[in-house]
């Protein structure tokens, strides 16, 4: 019988987690622009929500144990899938020209590591507050701490710049998520394009509207 060990050793293995680990944070950044999109509502309801988040520690560190264990997951099967494609192409096409890839997906080993080092600001900035530009940080108004944080016009910038990395890694990931789990197939194919699409441009422009919202002092 073969163990979920021998499972992950083979490359397939290690695309069906990458899948299922992408899934994961595909779900959570969809969940995380529905709740920050109720900035647009005010303190209260912004504030109420990250509230709510947090009442109970058993449900706040069980989400983030998944959340932790699928990024390092994803990481890992990343660095391994592109270490065997390195080794089994040791020397570099002396022509080579994209056929069957896109844009996106060519640069998912920038956008991957850009979204890591965008987590490791993004958490100091409005978690944790250690690194927060645009004054002081209060560990109860996630309001404020949004609000006074965009202002910052170079912090906005860095955040819509990470946000359009997202929307690349994003629409790829989604797209060779349903590959990896078998679903290739002429008369879907198109569909899960599609799919790719609408779910990444809500996502990102959702995420967007925010700093951009700070900046015209839509919001304040
Ligand atoms: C404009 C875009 C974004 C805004 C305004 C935003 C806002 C926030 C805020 C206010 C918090 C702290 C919540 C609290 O402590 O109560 C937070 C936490 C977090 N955000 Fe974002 N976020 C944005 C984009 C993203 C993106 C694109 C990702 C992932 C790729 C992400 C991942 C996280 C994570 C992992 C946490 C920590 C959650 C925890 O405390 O366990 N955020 N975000």
């Amino acid at each position: 019988m073969s163990s979920p060990f021998s499972f992950y050793k083979s490359t397939v293995g290690k695309k069906i987690v990458m899948a299922v680990t992408g899934f994961i944070g595909v779900g959570y950044v969809m969940g995380h622009v529905c709740g920050n999109l109720l900035v647009f509502a005010g303190p209260g309801p912004l504030n109420n929500y990250a509230h709510l988040l947090k009442v109970s520690k058993a449900f706040l560190w069980g989400a983030r144990s998944v959340l932790i264990a699928a990024v390092v997951l994803h990481v890992v099967a990343a660095y391994q899938l592109w270490r065997t494609s390195a080794e089994s192409r040791p020397t570099e096409y002396v022509r080579w020209s994209p056929v069957n890839s896109t844009w996106a997906s060519r640069t998912m080993r920038w956008t991957g590591p850009l979204l890591l080092i965008f987590i490791a600001f993004h958490l100091f900035h409005l978690t944790g507050g250690q690194i927060h530009p645009g004054g002081a940080f209060s560990e109860h108004d996630v309001y404020h701490n949004v609000v006074t944080g965009f202002r910052v016009w170079w912090v906005s910038v860095a955040y819509i710049a990470a946000m359009l990395a997202l929307s690349l890694h994003m629409y790829h990931g989604v797209w060779s998520m349903f590959q990896s789990v078998g679903l290739n197939h002429p008369r879907y194919n198109g569909f899960i394009r599609h799919a790719a699409t609408v779910v990444t441009i809500v996502v990102v422009v959702g995420f967007i509207s925010i700093p951009v919202a700070v900046l015209l002092r839509l919001i304040s």
